[in-house]
Parts: structure tokens; sequence; C-alpha cells
């Protein structure tokens, strides 16, 4: 079996802030990243896939489908939007980055089967950076 990772990159900016908790709560948990305005990252999102490796062409997945499917429903969603106010997977969601890696695999999970639908390749993990300092993982 293996793993296939691809790297990919989008800038997003956001705010954290939680309408559960009082403006106090979110000050408190939040620090900094609830500043009324916001800010960005440059996000680096790897997505990994697993499968064995196709007799016929030598490959455990095909990159190019990978690519196209993670373009057209993360990046392009994703990519220079306030992702409080311009994604809908945030309307209800604080955009952490552990709420950033759920969105990014329910997009996944959605039309997975349509771009592969025989049994290989599985969504594997889901890896996101936010800062130098800080990297979320979900393996699926
Ligand atoms: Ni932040």
């Amino acid at each position: 079996m293996i793993r296939l990772t691809r790297r990919y990159r989008f800038s997003a900016s956001h705010r954290l802030h939680s309408p559960r908790l009082s403006d106090e709560e979110n000050r408190a948990i939040y620090g900094k990243c609830n500043n009324q305005h916001g800010h960005g990252h440059n996000y680096v999102l790897e997505v990994s896939v697993r499968g064995p490796v196709e007799p016929e062409t030598g490959r455990a997945a095909d990159i190019a489908a990978l690519d196209s499917l993670v373009h057209r429903e993360i990046i392009s969603a994703f990519d220079h939007r306030n992702l409080n106010a311009d994604v809908p997977d945030f309307a209800d969601a604080v955009p952490t980055t552990e709420n950033l890696v759920a969105a990014i695999e329910r997009r996944l999970r959605r039309v997975w089967s349509t771009v592969f639908p025989g049994e290989w390749p599985e969504l594997d993990r889901i890896r996101v950076q936010e800062t130098r300092r800080n990297t979320i993982e979900a393996r699926l």
C-alpha cells in the first residue's frame, strides 16, 4: 500500500470568534486572533491518498485528477477569501484550523466517488499548516 501526498497553498483571512461565547471569553480564548478586523495566513494544505500500485500505470493515484479536485473544491473556494464572511462552511463554525480540516474533508468526500469511482485511492490524511509553529492533521 502506498501513500501519496500532494501539497497546495492558499491564502485566506479569518477571525476567531465564537457566537456561543461572550466577548470576554472570546478575547480570553483566542487572544490576538479575536481582533475584530481579522488577519491572514498563507496556508499549506497536504492531501494524502492511499492505494495499491496499479499494474497498468505503475501509479497509486491519478495526480492530475486529485489536483483538479482539490483546486475545484478547496482552493477556488478558500483562496483570497475571508473565511468567516465568504465561505459558507464557516457560517456556523469558527474558522480554526481544526474546522478548516473538517470542512476540507467534507468537501472532498462529497464528490470523491465521482472523481475516483473505483475502490482506490482512498482519502488518507488531510494536513493544514497555518503558521510555522502550528499544523493540524486528520488521519482518515
Ligand atoms: Ni489566525
